[in-house]
């Protein structure tokens, strides 16, 4: 059984016009019949052009805007058929990263309490040193020093804070996470310490990720299979390399040569 299973997933929202804003009877189609498999411990790349439904799609799997119709089978189970309050209950189990920590995160928490906060989302009642200890943990494993626990977020580079997202996001022991752009406000050389860090959590831990982008390159060696969407479907899927060394779509072709090359400065 695959760990996440989307059969046939849509989510439609209804255009609205006027300053009413009246259902005007047409839809935006901005996931149309989706079908994926990931297994435990794999790495999704998601890629496609902006407005093309990546975040949609990664909404609708965490529950968080209704399919329209369709199955998410998270380990054999339904998550659209759940009621509302074992949703909430089992969001535990998938948690996000978004392209802005800065936003994502509060900036009036320390990085104490952020994290202790979403740890105690798991254990309700851990505090004290052994509280401590688990941030300690959760720091050090996102290569941050735990140090700095007690500062905020303004007092952190832009990489700092993503990583402060990461661990964040680790601290409900999820099963699965979803990584919306995690890296395309930083720069370069920061993205890849930060794709680093999470290939190494992957292996550490064994997640299983969706990583988003609309860049194709990103994705590359992180990725171990690439779904390439557009207008809400998947337009081609297959291993990362595969993609890569003989895109089968027009689509696919047109994100790859978007890709800039490096020239001489390969040598270097
Ligand atoms: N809550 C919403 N209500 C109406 N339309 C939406 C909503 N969210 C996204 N859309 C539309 O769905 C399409 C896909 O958007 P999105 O999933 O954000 O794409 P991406 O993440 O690939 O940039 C876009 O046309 C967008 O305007
Ligand atoms: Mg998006």
């Amino acid at each position: 059984m695959a760990f996440l299973q989307l059969i046939d997933l849509k989510t439609y929202f209804p255009v609205r016009t006027g300053v009413l804003g009246r259902a005007s009877g047409d839809w935006v189609k901005a996931v149309d019949g989706v079908n994926l498999s990931i297994e435990k411990g794999e790495i999704l790349g998601l890629v496609g052009e902006s407005g093309c439904g990546k975040s949609s799609l990664s909404r609708t799997v965490m529950q968080l805007v209704p399919a329209s119709s369709g199955e998410v089978l998270l380990e054999g189970e339904d998550l659209c058929q759940l009621a509302k309050s074992e949703v909430r209950r089992r969001r535990l189990d998938f948690q996000m990263i978004f392209q802005d920590p800065y936003a994502s995160l509060n900036p009036r928490m320390t990085v104490y309490s952020t994290l202790a906060e979403a740890i105690r989302q798991r254990h309700p009642s851990c505090r004290g040193a052994q509280l401590e200890t688990r941030i300690t943990e959760l720091m050090k494993r996102c290569g941050l020093d735990p140090r700095f626990m007690k500062k905020y977020p303004h007092e952190f580079s832009g990489g700092q804070r993503q990583r402060i997202a990461i661990a964040r996001a680790l601290a409900p022991e999820p099963k699965l996470v979803i990584a919306d752009e995690p890296v395309s406000a930083l720069d370069v050389s920061i993205q890849s310490q930060i794709l680093n860090l999470l290939l190494k959590l992957r292996d550490e831990l064994g997640l299983t990720m969706i990583f988003i982008t609309h860049d194709l390159s990103v994705v590359r060696y992180l990725a171990d299979n690439i779904a390439v969407m557009n207008k809400g479907k998947i337009v081609e899927y297959g291993e990362a390399e595969a993609i890569f060394n003989s895109p089968q779509q027009p689509y696919t072709q047109k994100l790859l040569s978007a890709i800039p090359r490096l020239s001489c400065a390969d040598s270097v």
